[in-house]
């Protein structure tokens, strides 16, 4: 009975071949309406106002790159020939009310952390920067954008529908940063695809697989019909899929919960089941479910499973780490989370379940990928690189491994032209490259 129910939920959350090329159907009619005026779509398929570099872009430039709640300021070298050298770099841990307090904090305490940094480093000239804001904005310019809603748990108010610019602009004004000028607003998944494609001309898609999780692709001027601002230069532009918003997906029980639990409901779907935010308490539900079935942790009188948020992704890559007979170190990891005991059986259980877990939502990024892929290059007759970063692609044992398999399983012997590439810091560093990009058409523009 207990081994049928666990079965039972380990096929719930089987993505196989023909759901994959489901998947693969409704998302590039998605991506298509959301390029029209007024298209109707749960993807926002967001115009960026950042066109691919050309790899000789040069100076020096610095990001402000705000991810989620680590903050990083970076200065950066750009040195021609796809060559990025980080100069200096400063990180900080958000404090909980730029989380969800007043709009105006967060802005203050980045501006703060900016003055930190120059202090420190004695930089008193002028300070040309690209801003790395990691939420769906709705541009109009390279240099401006309005904040359409919150993700990843944050709620701070008064900043929807507001200049994120702006809002810094003014920040900085307080702090009497008068020497910075912020060149360019982007998204992390925009940073990723240009510092991987300042050297990689073969790369046009940039993924994010954190904390939260979002694709961009650069599409042509053309097919963007919505396009309201203007376009200076280029037949191509990148658009923010804002891929975590796909609603198009099948739902179990789990992620009905969890959506229903969560500071968003009945947005993000697609997140709420691919991202590091998330995972751990799928998995927390379906536990929690199995304990109550008396199914798991019989040896137990009672678990901390109620508590909200108990697993982080990282504990499901320890877990499915955990190579040894006995799951010795998955008993380390219950316990460091409350779990006193646990038996063989349980852990195996609980192993099986995570890789479940991980295993679909690397097959929903893969399928949605390899939508994005066929919408650029319905034959697949050019090579691709695809530009990733995030810790739960970098530190999970199988997450690209399986992306990889479920490519193979898509696109058959062409999957050997799709390539990912983890391109670490590609946030920061690509604010810093599309600041130069900017600054050279200014120059080119007098
Ligand atoms: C945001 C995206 C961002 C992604 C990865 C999502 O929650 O909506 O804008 O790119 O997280 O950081």
């Amino acid at each position: 009975m207990a081994l049928e129910s666990i079965n039972h939920i380990i096929r719930e959350f089987e993505i196989d071949k023909p759901e994959m090329r489901r998947i693969m159907r409704a998302f590039s009619l998605e991506m298509k309406a959301g390029l029209e005026k007024g298209g109707k779509s749960s993807l926002k398929m967001l115009p960026t106002y950042v066109r691919k570099p050309t790899g000789e872009e040069s100076g020096i430039f610095f990001a402000l790159d705000l991810g989620g709640t680590n903050f990083r300021i970076l200065e950066i070298e750009l040195k021609e020939k796809g060559r990025a050298k980080i100069l200096k770099a400063m990180n900080f841990k958000l404090p909980n009310r730029c989380i969800t307090g007043d709009g105006r904090e967060l802005f203050l305490y980045i501006a703060g952390c900016l003055k930190k940094f120059l202090y420190r480093y004695e930089i008193s000239n002028e300070v040309c920067l690209g801003f790395t804001f990691s939420f769906p904005i709705d541009q109009t310019a390279i240099d401006e954008g309005r904040l359409l809603n919150w993700t990843k748990g944050f709620g701070l108010k008064g900043v929807i529908g507001k200049d994120v610019v702006q809002l810094l602009k003014e920040a900085l004004a307080k702090r009497g940063l008068g020497n910075v000028e912020i060149l360019a607003l982007l998204n992390d998944t925009v940073g990723t695809l240009v510092a991987r494609s300042y050297k990689d001309p073969d790369c046009r898609i940039g993924i994010i697989l954190g904390t939260g999780t979002n694709a961009c692709y650069s599409e042509k001027l053309l097919n963007i019909k919505k396009l309201k601002g203007r376009v200076s230069k280029g037949e191509d532009m990148i658009i923010n899929i804002e891929w975590g918003n796909f609603n198009k997906l099948a739902l179990t029980r789990y992620d009905r919960k969890l959506d229903k639990l969560s500071a968003n409901p009945g947005e993000q779907i697609l997140e709420k089941m691919v991202s590091g935010k998330y995972l751990g308490e799928v998995l927390r539900l379906i536990l929690n479910g199995l304990v109550q079935k008396k199914f798991l942790f019989l040896n137990l009188g009672s678990t901390n499973l109620d508590v909200p948020d108990l697993f982080k992704a990282e504990h499901i890559s320890d877990i499915e780490n955990d190579v040894s007979r006995d799951l010795e170190k998955t008993k380390g990891t219950l316990k460091s989370l409350g779990i006193r005991s646990s038996t063989e059986r349980d852990r195996h259980i609980i192993k099986r379940i995570c890789a479940a877990i991980s295993r679909r939502a690397s097959r929903v990024s893969a399928s949605c990928t390899a939508s994005i892929i066929k919408e650029m290059d319905p034959n697949l007759s050019k090579a691709h690189t695809i530009a990733v970063d995030g810790t739960l692609y970098e530190k999970h044992p199988r997450f690209s491994k399986n992306m990889e398999t479920a490519f193979r399983e898509i696109f058959g012997k062409k999957a050997s032209r799709v390539k990912m590439a983890l391109t670490k810091d590609g946030s920061g560093i690509g604010a810093a490259i599309v600041a130069a990009i900017v600054e050279r058409d200014k120059i080119e523009k007098v």
